[in-house]
C-alpha cells in the first residue's frame, strides 16, 4: 500500500543535519508507485524534499500523470508538504489526493487544491 511504500522510502532518507526523515510515495495514473526520500546536503540549501525527489524520479522515468501521494514522517501531528513541494506537485499532478501518515497510522487526507489555493500554473502563460 502507498503509505507502506512511503515508510520504507523514509528509511533511506539522507538527513544527518536535521535528523528529520521523510518518505514519499507517488502513485501514477497507471498504478505504479514511485518513491522518494529527503536528501540533505552539508550546504543545507541544496536539500531536496522527499516529495520532489519522487516527482523528479517519476518524470525522468516517463510518468506524467499522478493520482495520489503519501507522505510519512515520525511525528504525532501530520507533516504537510512544504510550499515548494505543493507547487511542484501541482505542476505535474493537478488536484491529487495527499495522504499524510506517521510510522503507525494515517493522520490526514487532503486534496492538493485545498493545500494550494489559487495556484499559479501553465494556464497563465
Ligand atoms: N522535508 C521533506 O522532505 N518534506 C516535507 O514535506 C517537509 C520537510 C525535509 C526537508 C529537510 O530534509 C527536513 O525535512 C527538515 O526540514
Amino acid at each position: 500500500m502507498l503509505v507502506q511504500a512511503a515508510r520504507a522510502a523514509r528509511e533511506r532518507a539522507h538527513a544527518p543535519y536535521s535528523r528529520f526523515k521523510v518518505g514519499a510515495a507517488l502513485e501514477t495514473a497507471d498504478g505504479l508507485v514511485i518513491t522518494g526520500c529527503n536528501v540533505e546536503n552539508a550546504t543545507y540549501g541544496l536539500t531536496i524534499c522527499a516529495e520532489r525527489v519522487a516527482v523528479v524520479k517519476a518524470i525522468s522515468e516517463g510518468h506524467q500523470r499522478f493520482t495520489r501521494i503519501a507522505i510519512v514522517a515520525d511525528t504525532t501531528d501530520p507533516t504537510p508538504p512544504c510550499g515548494a513541494c505543493r507547487q511542484i506537485l501541482w505542476e505535474f499532478g493537478g488536484d491529487i489526493e495527499v495522504i499524510l501518515a506517521n510510522l503507525s497510522e494515517t493522520t490526514a487526507r487532503h486534496r492538493l487544491a485545498e493545500l494550494l489555493p489559487s495556484p499559479f500554473d501553465g494556464r497563465f502563460l
